[in-house]
């Protein structure tokens, strides 16, 4: 792959930035929709919780995660995804951050959400035990991504997950409808 095609790429979906950036977020908010909305789903989410999505893009997650009392952050590293966020959810706390920096205060949300984008931290072993640091006791972490985009086999990112603190990991697959690629999910609890 050329390194034009892949700047092309990371400018589009991995650090989406300006007009190609706008453009892949619209496509990412129709192709990965349903994915975001299951992550939601998995999450089992009740009233009033707090809710942190990692690299919401265009915001489809935060939307679906709205609502019955909850407040939902994002925190997303490109300005051009924070402002599809706000547009799709504006009721969201919105933030520039990484999985690796959140700017959120320890243990203060309920859940962490996030998809497509663990393929992108520099450090994932900073990014979980950054999750870990801001989920209160008892709360989840549910990640998604692509399998073909996984950067370490499943079973590593669950060995991962554990090192980093987390219990009750548990790991599947899930094909979303249509044509979208097989996706590598798992859910894990923060003791
Ligand atoms: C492929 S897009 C996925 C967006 C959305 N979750 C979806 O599935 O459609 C990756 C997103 O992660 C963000 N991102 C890049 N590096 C990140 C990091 N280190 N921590 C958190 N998010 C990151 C990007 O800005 C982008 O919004």
């Amino acid at each position: 792959m050329s390194s034009a095609y892949t700047q092309v790429l990371d400018r589009t979906f991995g650090h989406p930035r300006g007009l190609l950036g706008r453009i892949g977020g619209a496509v990412m908010a129709a192709g990965n929709a349903a994915t975001e909305r299951h992550v939601v789903h998995v999450a089992r989410l009740t009233p009033g919780e707090t809710v942190l999505v990692i690299g919401p893009g265009p915001g489809v997650g935060l939307a679906t995660a709205a609502g019955e009392g909850r407040t939902v952050i994002g925190v997303d590293p490109s300005e051009e995804m924070l402002a599809l966020s706000h547009g799709r959810c504006p009721e969201a706390e919105l933030r520039l951050g990484t999985a690796e920096r959140t700017g959120q205060p320890d243990e203060s949300v309920d859940v962490v959400l996030s998809v497509n984008n663990v393929q992108l931290w520099e450090d994932r072993a900073a990014g979980f035990a950054e999750l870990r640091r801001v989920l209160r006791p008892g709360g989840r972490l549910v990640l998604s991504a692509h399998e073909r985009w996984l950067p370490v086999p499943r079973h590593e990112l669950a060995a991962e997950v554990t090192a980093a603190g987390f219990t009750d990991l548990q790991t599947w697959t899930w094909d979303p409808p249509g044509f979208g690629s097989t996706a590598a999910e798992l859910r894990a609890v923060r003791p």
